[in-house]
C-alpha cells in the first residue's frame, strides 16, 4: 500500500508573515494525522519562516523548483544545497507554469531531477495535457513522454524517491476537475509507463499526485481511485480549513 501525500502548492502567495501564520494554522488543523505524507511548498523568501513553525511536526514542506548546480553564478537561482539548509524534503519541478511561463523545457526539468535525488530532496515532479491537447487525443502521448523525459537516467533504487504530479493544465485554477476517471485513467498509464523505466516492484511504490482544481468536495472520489496516491493542490491549500479536510479525506 502506498502512504498518501498531500502537498500545497502556494504558488506566488504569502510573503514570510503570512506563510509562517497559514503553516501555523495548517499544523494545528491536522495533529494527530499520521497516515498520510502532507507538506506545504511556500515561495522561497518564506521557506524560513516556514521551516521554523513546522520543524520536527508532522508538517514537511517543499520548494516550488530548484536548479540543479550546487552554487554559481546563476543569478536568481537556488541551489538543492540550500534547499536542504532551510529544511525542505521536497521540491516540486516542471510545474506547467514553469514550463509555460518560464520556458523550462523537459531537458532541465531531468536535470532538476537528477540533483534533486543526488542531494537528498525528494522531487515532485509536474506532468500534464493541455486542453488541445486533450481534445486532439494526445493526451498520454504527452504525458508519456514528460515523465520518460524527466525520469531519464534514474536509477531503479532512488524511484521510490520520486512523486509524481499528473496535473491537466486545463483544470488548473479552472475549477473544472479531471473527472476521478479520467485522472485514474492518465495515472494508470503512468504507472504503467513508470514500470516500463523502472520495474513494476518500483513503480507499485511510486505516489501519483493528481493536481488541478482539487478541494474537500472532490478529494474522496479521486483518492478512491486505485492509482491516485494523494493531490497537488493549489488554491485550496491557501486556507488551513480546506487543506486539513483534503489531508483528512486521504487519511
Ligand atoms: P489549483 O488547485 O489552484 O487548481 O492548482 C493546482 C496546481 O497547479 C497545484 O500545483
Amino acid at each position: 500500500m502506498r502512504r498518501p501525500f498531500v502537498a500545497g502548492n502556494w504558488k506566488m502567495n504569502k510573503g514570510p508573515k503570512d506563510a509562517a501564520a497559514l503553516a501555523v494554522e495548517i499544523v494545528a488543523a491536522i495533529k494527530g494525522v499520521d497516515t498520510v505524507d502532507v507538506a506545504v511548498a511556500p515561495v522561497a523568501i518564506s521557506l524560513a519562516a516556514v521551516n521554523a513553525i513546522v520543524a520536527n511536526t508532522n508538517l514537511g514542506m517543499s520548494a516550488q523548483n530548484m536548479f540543479y548546480e550546487e552554487n554559481g553564478a546563476y543569478t536568481g537561482e537556488l541551489s538543492p544545497l540550500m534547499l536542504e539548509e532551510i529544511g525542505c524534503t521536497y521540491t516540486i519541478l516542471g510545474h506547467s507554469e514553469r514550463r509555460q511561463i518560464f520556458g523550462e523545457d523537459d531537458e532541465l526539468i531531468n536535470r532538476k531531477a537528477r540533483a534533486a535525488i543526488s542531494h537528498g530532496i525528494l522531487p515532485i515532479v509536474c506532468c500534464g495535457e493541455t486542453l488541445e491537447e486533450r481534445e486532439s487525443g494526445s493526451t498520454n502521448d504527452k504525458v508519456a513522454f514528460q515523465v520518460k523525459a524527466a525520469l531519464s537516467g534514474i536509477r531503479i533504487e532512488d524511484a521510490f524517491k520520486v512523486t509524481v504530479a499528473y496535473e491537466p493544465i486545463w483544470a488548473i485554477g479552472t475549477g473544472r476537475t479531471a473527472s476521478p476517471e479520467q485522472a485514474q485513467e492518465v495515472h494508470a498509464m503512468i504507472r504503467n509507463l513508470l514500470g516500463d523505466i523502472f520495474t513494476a516492484e518500483a513503480a507499485d511504490k511510486i505516489r501519483i499526485q493528481y493536481g488541478g482544481s482539487v478541494k474537500p468536495a472532490n478529494i474522496s472520489d479521486l483518492i478512491a481511485k486505485a492509482d491516485i496516491d494523494g493531490a497537488l493542490v493549489g488554491g485550496a491549500s491557501l486556507k488551513a480549513e480546506s487543506f486539513a479536510a483534503i489531508v483528512k479525506a486521504c487519511s
